[in-house]
């Protein structure tokens, strides 16, 4: 009997690719960019397994047209690029990678905060462009991270990773979350707090929130306004979390102090989006998980999702059915 047929969407680890065609016929696409969508539709009819990137949408146009597929494994925590809807439909099985990315992406989580908060990036520009040609005392002046108040959208495995960070800066930590979390309440000494509530009295606004039609625009011009005049924007969930307009126009007119973004509604965001021509604006492009070993344990962690889904037809990852 013929393998079935798994089709991979990026390079990733030889290691994790050799794991798969130890099951299944494998076919990687090797080049450095998203599969062309011709491309990604003509392999998902052919396929048992898709092994797919963020970047990769999986709408039910694919989804409809895929007879042969039975799972879907996504090297990523968050699922909004595939509609999860019509895969359930027709008895496809989804699968992410929560955990195993948890640390690192509050590691960068905290370092956008830092780097946005004490001017690092801007800072940095100034140095290389060569306008560092005396010393000031308000020079690069940013604000304080020690000692100040963190407010966390979306209490999960992230935002309590976070959590645990602003502890050794004895930050005050409040949170929002769509269930109270008692046990991090206790353990981190967070608090919980209405959106509203959160948004007032932070000095550092991290959004952490996955993409769901709930959280769609969470943050626009009404919660910006909320917000302190010396507050700093920090959003490492998705983009379209936030009315980009509305972000702009905070920043502007100094209804906030600064952002720090790891993602944006349009992925690559294009150089002369309005944000990127904003001093007080850090952005970097979707790496919140992007260390080198959790990079490589996520692949293995997609790997055996699909594995577990295409053989078991279960998978401790899986996210519908
Ligand atoms: C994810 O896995 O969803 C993250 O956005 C990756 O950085």
């Amino acid at each position: 009997m013929a393998k079935p047929y798994v089709f991979v969407t990026r390079k990733i680890s030889e290691e994790s690719v050799e794991l798969l065609k130890n099951s299944f016929e494998v076919k990687v696409w090797e080049e450095d960019r998203v599969v062309p969508r011709e491309i990604l539709l003509e392999e998902a009819k052919k396929a048992d397994g898709l092994l797919i990137m963020l970047t990769d949408k999986i709408d039910s146009e694919l989804i409809n047209q895929a007879e042969n597929l039975k799972a879907i494994s996504t090297m990523a925590v968050g699922y909004d690029n595939i509609d999860l809807q019509s895969a359930t439909e027709k008895g496809i099985i989804v699968t992410n990678t929560p955990g195993v990315l948890s640390e690192a992406t509050a590691d960068l989580t905290f370092g956008l905060l830092m780097t946005t908060a004490r001017r690092i990036s801007e800072a940095n520009r100034y140095v290389l462009e060569g306008k560092w040609t005396k010393w000031s005392p308000m020079l690069m002046a940013g604000q304080d991270i020690y000692g100040a108040t963190i407010g966390i959208i979306g209490m999960g495995r992230i935002g309590e990773a976070v959590a645990k960070r602003a502890t050794g800066f004895d930050m005050k930590i409040l949170y929002h979350n769509r269930n109270r979390r008692p046990e991090v309440e206790k353990k981190l000494n967070a608090e919980y707090r209405s959106l509203d509530e959160l948004l007032k009295e932070s000095d550092f606004i991290v959004l952490l929130t996955p993409l769901t039609p709930e959280t769609t625009n969470l943050i626009g011009k009404r919660e910006f306004e909320l917000m302190k005049s010396s507050a700093v924007f920090i959003n490492v969930s998705r983009g379209a979390t936030v009315d980009e307009e509305a972000l702009y126009d905070a920043l502007i007119n100094k209804k906030i102090w600064a952002a720090g973004l790891d993602v944006f509604r349009q992925e690559p965001v294009p150089i002369d989006h309005p944000l990127l021509q904003l001093e007080n604006v850090v952005a970097i492009p979707h790496i919140g998980s992007a260390s080198i070993k959790t990079r490589k344990n996520m692949a293995i962690m997609a790997v055996n999702n699909l594995i577990d889904a295409l053989i078991k037809k279960e998978s401790p990852n899986i996210v519908n059915i």
